[in-house]
């Protein structure tokens, strides 16, 4: 049986392709879609990939893959480095596997990027690969949930 896997997006992160492409690239979040659906396929894990610029979507979908899925893997956009509600969501379905993925080197960034409000309740890391950062993660939770 294939384990699902929740891929989650925060805000901003609708715009991939127009938005700061010298930062994120220009690749749109419907190609970086269909990358993690192929990746997924070859590594028997079903995605559902999905995107919100509200912070709540974000906490209900954590709460939701608790009951869903086998682990999740999160570009939280900006409220990585706000959201101790997002930080309480992932400390409220442990021990589910989350990762906090970024597109972007947050720690070659501005200062305010350094800090992540999920790190401490993430199980890993993945950040300043490009779009590749969510296929490492995906490969990551394959290895961890197996
Ligand atoms: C990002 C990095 C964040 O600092 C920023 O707010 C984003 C994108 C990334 O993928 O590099 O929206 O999460």
């Amino acid at each position: 049986m294939s384990k699902t896997i929740f891929v989650l997006n925060g805000p901003n992160l609708n715009m991939l392709g127009k938005r700061e492409p010298g930062i994120y690239g220009g690749k749109t979040l419907a190609d970086v879609e269909a990358d993690c659906l192929k990746a997924g396929a070859e590594l028997g894990l079903d995605v559902d990939f999905r995107q919100s610029n509200h912070e709540g979507d974000l906490v209900s979908w954590i709460h939701e893959a608790g009951e869903k899925a086998v682990g999740v893997a999160i570009n939280a956009g900006a409220y990585t480095h706000t959201s101790i509600a997002l930080h309480d969501a992932i400390k409220a379905v442990s021990p589910l596997p989350v990762i906090e993925v970024h597109i972007s080197n947050v720690h070659a960034r501005e200062e305010f990027r350094h800090k992540s409000m999920i790190a401490p309740a993430c199980k890993g890391v993945i950040c300043g690969f490009g779009p590749q950062s969510y296929i490492l993660a995906l490969q990551a939770l394959k290895t961890i949930t197996q």
